[in-house]
């Protein structure tokens, strides 16, 4: 172990057992108690040290199980027909990574999914297909490939896919493991089954989508963004604007956050979502901060190093960066950009005052690959 992270000093637990003081444990149990020096530097380490482990999921694959388990179960019996991405070092949440859950789900034309609320915020992140839609607090929102569509804590929706349609794949994020983990988890059924449609269709990102306009009078109050869907092509437009003008960032090339446009936070109260551009070729320097971020290629090919670990990536896989953990990212392809777009718990992290961030500053920026 790195001396700095020796617990031999003065100020560290560092008890040795004897006989008396084993008994005195034992005792303590009988009482529902505990000697806080015996779990002090487990439950505070030094820095944080996420059980949760880097980790790659080819779409390929997942593709795979998705179309298999479109015929091996109807929404009607699931709820949600989804494949969810299993970490290693989080099997007993159920998470992605960190308390971020996060799984890809299929439909085919004609389905739909009944109508619920749940305390986890959700967001939705489109891969492919035709006709598919999600109703969110009775607005309904017609889904296109790499719109990014958020359906906020405790919020009504549902969504499906049109009869004239094709089977639609997504990918879904919640930050399930965080509310079940402050035991704050409820779910409800919409009591109609589905929810009925007030509103003409596509209403929010129209009326709260144009660049730097608000309809004069506007009343939106919810804690969250009204742009219920942020398309892709508006999106990507952006990102090849702010490449025009900037140098970006270098940790993470050209980036850009999902905003909510009344007051330019997060999208929603726990989790917040990017998408960035690398340049072809583009090779960025490696940095750690706190936080958990799920990334999903919404273009091109490359790959990233995270924790040392080098992990391949193309269109449409999914992997993961636990917090504290080094990263860095590079497009393979000289010739044409890469766009990755990633969803977080940076909304918690921030209002916990939890964040931190650090460059890495040994071999120019850049981790020695060791796996
Ligand atoms: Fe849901
Ligand atoms: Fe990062």
């Amino acid at each position: 172990m790195d001396d700095k992270f020796s617990d031999e000093v003065l100020g560290r637990a560092r008890v040795k057992n004897n006989e008396k003081l084993a008994s005195f444990y034992d005792d303590l149990k009988n009482y529902s108690t505990g000697a806080l020096w015996e779990v002090a530097n487990d439950i505070e380490p030094w820095e944080p040290a996420a059980p949760s482990v880097p980790y790659h999921w080819s779409y390929e694959v997942t593709r795979k199980h998705v179309v298999q388990s479109i015929d091996l179960v109807t929404p009607e019996e699931a709820a949600r027909r989804v494949v969810y991405f299993s970490n290693p070092g989080a099997l007993d949440k159920s998470a992605c990574v960190g308390w971020l859950y996060s799984g890809i789900q299929g439909m085919k034309p004609g389905e739909r999914a009944p109508a619920h609320a749940h305390s986890s915020s959700a967001l939705r992140f489109i891969i492919e297909g035709k006709g598919a839609y999600t109703v969110v607090d009775h607005h309904k929102v017609p889904l296109g490939g790499n719109d990014f569509v958020i359906t906020p804590n405790g919020v009504w929706h549902d969504h499906g896919i049109a009869e004239d349609g094709e089977i639609s794949i997504w990918q879904d994020g919640l930050d399930i493991p965080l509310a079940k983990a402050m035991d704050a988890s409820f779910y409800s059924l919409h009591p109609e089954g589905y929810q009925p449609i007030d509103f003409p269709i596509g209403d929010l990102p129209t009326i709260y989508g144009a660049p730097g306009l608000l309809p004069v009078n506007h009343n939106w109050d919810k804690p969250y963004s009204p742009m219920f869907k942020y398309p892709w092509d508006k999106t990507y437009e952006a990102l090849k604007g702010l490449e025009q003008m900037t140098d970006g960032c270098e940790f993470d090339g050209i980036i850009m956050r999902y905003t909510n446009p009344i007051n330019g936070g997060h999208v929603m109260s726990t989790m917040g979502a990017h998408m960035q551009l690398l340049r072809g070729g583009e090779h960025t320097k490696a940095h750690r901060h706190t936080g958990s971020i799920v990334y999903h290629v919404a273009k091109g090919q490359g790959y990233s190093v995270i924790g040392g670990k080098k992990f391949e990536w193309k269109e449409h896989d999914v992997f993961v960066v636990p917090s504290w953990v080094w990263h860095e990212h590079c497009n393979t392809n000289s010739k044409d950009d890469a766009c990755l777009f990633s969803f977080n718990d940076l909304p918690t992290i921030e209002k916990m005052n939890f964040y931190r961030e650090e460059a890495y500053t040994e071999n120019g920026g850049h981790q020695e690959i060791v796996a």
